[in-house]
């Protein structure tokens, strides 16, 4: 197939260029920043440079390509939020919604028929929510008026928009939270060998992950055999504590002890990352990828994952 990639340059992008490659695909990775177009074509993609949130701009830079589909990947989630409340016109949100309507805009001009977004498991809703681990049954976009409502509410609108686009495949990624090359693992072990604080004492919440490869393979998967209008969940076997997660992290970057701080100091100062650490504990069952996509991580937890750094 001929893919148009957004979010080409970034952790997930990078790894999925390669898989797709390796799928027998070609990769038109678009770039926003055009120092990374060496980037892109080192990792085997055809750049074309453009801003999603650019409608005009996109459009003229695809005017006269045809692609298979469309998969969009492109976030904005590197600055800590600090605000008492995310705001509609989060980068990332703004992504979510007008980036993906500007993308179904480019894939009707490509000839594009399928379509994958990515979403986040986070979509559930930033609340504990048991032992019992979420299937993609449970209700997606649950909203409780708390600080992280806009990301919530920008998970949703990015998967309404391609389930429900006319002539459109549309699949969403529900992404366990992303660890390895260029994900969280590598920015909290920066924050811990410049002893800054980076969660929580305490355990805090459960979380799933996965690992960016894992991610990357099962985005490929969703494009060959997911089914259209369908989300799928995508999360290691071993959700853990955000305790256990910096644990790991410290052993694999061989980083000094992670700093912790109250978590009622943390909902003071960096409200989301209160309401993300102390206030949210979800499990994630990916059994309908396993079944549908025939897909499996290859690193059944954080620990698997990061120890291959260390070997
Ligand atoms: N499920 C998850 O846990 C999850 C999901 C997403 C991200 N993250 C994590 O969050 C951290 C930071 O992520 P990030 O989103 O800042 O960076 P990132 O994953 O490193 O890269 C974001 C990608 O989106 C592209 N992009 C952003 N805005 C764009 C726009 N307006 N038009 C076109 N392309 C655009 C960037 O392109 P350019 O380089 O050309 O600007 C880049 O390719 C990483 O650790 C990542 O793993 C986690």
């Amino acid at each position: 197939m001929q893919v148009l990639l957004a979010g080409a340059t970034g952790a997930i992008g990078r790894p999925l260029i390669r898989a797709l490659i390796a799928d027998g695909n070609t990769v038109f990775a678009l770039v926003r920043n055009p120092a990374n177009h060496a980037l892109a074509r080192e990792l085997g993609a055809e750049p074309v440079i453009a801003d999603v949130l650019d409608r005009d701009g996109l459009l003229r830079a695809l005017d006269g390509r045809v692609a298979d589909a469309v998969i969009h990947q492109a976030t904005a989630l590197r600055e800590v939020k600090a605000a008492r409340r995310i705001p509609a016109d989060d980068p990332t949100g703004l992504l979510r919604t007008i980036g993906t309507a500007n993308l179904l805009d480019a894939a009707d001009l490509l000839g594009a028929r399928r379509f994958l977004v990515q979403s986040l498991i986070l979509g559930y809703g930033y609340r504990d929510h048991g032992e019992r681990p979420l299937t993609e049954r449970d209700q997606f976009g649950v909203y409780d008026g708390g600080v992280a409502d806009e990301v919530v509410r920008a998970c949703v609108a990015g998967e309404e928009q391609v389930f429900e686009a006319a002539g459109v495949d549309g699949i969403a990624l529900r992404y366990g939270l992303f660890y390895g090359p260029g994900a969280f693992s590598d920015l909290f072990a920066d924050l811990m060998g410049k002893h800054a604080p980076v969660g929580p004492l305490g355990p805090g919440g459960v979380n799933s992950w996965i690992h960016v490869e894992d991610a990357a393979a099962a985005t490929v998967a969703a494009l060959d055999r997911g089914t259209p209008g369908r989300a799928y969940n995508l999360a290691d076997d071993t959700p853990i504590t955000w305790r256990e997660f910096f644990a790991e992290v410290s052993r694999a970057h061989q980083t000094p002890r992670p700093i912790r701080l109250p978590a009622w100091l943390i909902r003071l100062v960096v409200p989301y990352i209160g309401a993300l650490m102390a206030d949210t504990s979800m499990r994630i069952s990916s059994a309908r990828a396993h079944e549908e996509l025939g897909w499996r991580p290859q690193h059944t937890s954080v620990a698997e994952g990061l120890a291959m750094r260390t070997r």
